[in-house]
């Protein structure tokens, strides 16, 4: 069997291809490259001593996506590949509806066109926006989403989920939470939108570190999130793709623990053997106090339980600083 990983050669895309490839599975990347690097891959060449191609190209591209599953004769999607900066979905929102709607919309036609059986969707917590209440979020919590990126993955989780519903598409739409850490510095996520990689860059560059808000209802004032080790992203692919159980349509990969902004802060602190400065601002507009994960349907359908800690998540990026 070959697998597709689209946006193979981004953050996470990158390490699902190292967990399919380590186990064996023959993986081709599709990736515009638009925020993907292709010495990701060829880390993973030199790891594996493998060859992994890449074919350079768009999902709203349909002919070439459909040339590149004849070609490799795929017979499973990972779809990672989409626009994913909360921030820029405000700025350009129809660019997101074009790539996260509509590039999804394409590749599911034409997987379900060629008999693709296997389709797993990288969704987001970000489709359950701001739950009203401080408790881990499951799956059939209502999905209200804040942002235009929100917005454009909950409706490709629909389109998603009608293929599993009518056309017999096997697969589930995993919905990760604060995804953190790397396998190797190769891999890590740069894009510095996310806390860890921002934090790195602020102490990279000799500037104190920014809290958003220090009144909020938890613990010690600051926002709450469930921080999920990438590697453990990936191996929950791994087990969605090989299961030979019909899955729910939707699933949290998460740890189920919240963890405050200064506890990833004080964990970095631990890790590095500083103190950090720390500068206190106001709240940031649209930030949930807490989201967190329950993760009790991907224990019950996957059998799958995270294996990294917040530390060792943080202490797997530490090289980054050097
Ligand atoms: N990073 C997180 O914390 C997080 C959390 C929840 C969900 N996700 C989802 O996980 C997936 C991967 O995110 P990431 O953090 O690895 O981001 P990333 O930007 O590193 O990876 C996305 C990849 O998709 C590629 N891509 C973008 N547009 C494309 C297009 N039109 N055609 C083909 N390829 C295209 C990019 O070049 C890149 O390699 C996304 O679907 C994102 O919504 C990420």
């Amino acid at each position: 069997m070959t697998w597709m990983v689209t946006g193979g050669a981004g953050y996470i895309g990158s390490h699902i291809v190292d967990a399919f490839v380590s186990r064996g599975e023959s993986v081709l990347v599709y990736d515009s490259m638009s925020s993907g690097y292709e010495t990701r891959i060829r880390y993973l060449e030199k790891k594996h001593r493998a060859t992994i191609p890449i074919v350079r190209a768009d999902i709203r591209d349909c002919e070439k996506f459909e040339n590149s599953c004849n070609q490799f004769n795929i017979s499973g999607v990972v779809h990672a590949a989409a626009l994913k900066s909360v921030r820029e979905s405000f700025e350009i929102p129809e660019e997101y509806m074009d790539v996260n709607v509509r590039g999804t919309k394409n590749i599911l036609d034409i997987s379900i066109s060629l008999g693709i059986r296997k389709f797993i969707f990288s969704s987001t917590a970000a489709v359950y926006g701001n739950p009203k209440h401080s408790l881990p979020v499951s799956e059939s919590e209502v999905c209200s989403p804040v942002s235009p990126y929100g917005e454009t993955k909950y409706l490709a989780e629909k389109l998603v989920e009608s293929c599993y519903k009518d056309f017999g598409l096997h697969g589930v739409n995993l919905r990760y939470f604060n995804v953190i850490g790397a396998c190797a510095p190769e891999l890590a996520d740069v894009m510095g939108e996310n806390l860890l990689p921002l934090l790195l860059s602020k102490i990279k560059n000799g500037l104190p570190l920014e809290v958003f808000g220090s009144d909020y209802p938890t613990q010690d004032g600051t926002c709450v999130r469930d921080y999920v080790d990438v590697r453990d992203v990936a191996r929950a692919h791994l087990l969605a793709a090989t299961t030979l159980n019909v899955l729910p349509a939707r699933m949290n990969i998460g740890t189920g623990v919240g963890e405050s902004v200064l506890d990833v802060i004080n964990n970095l602190s631990a890790v590095m053997g500083m103190n950090l400065e720390i500068v206190m601002k106001g709240r940031r507009q649209g930030d949930p106090a807490f989201l967190c994960a329950d993760p009790t349907m991907a224990a019950k359908e996957l059998g799958f339980l995270t294996q990294y800690s917040l530390r060792e998540s943080i202490e797997s990026v530490r090289s980054l600083l050097r």
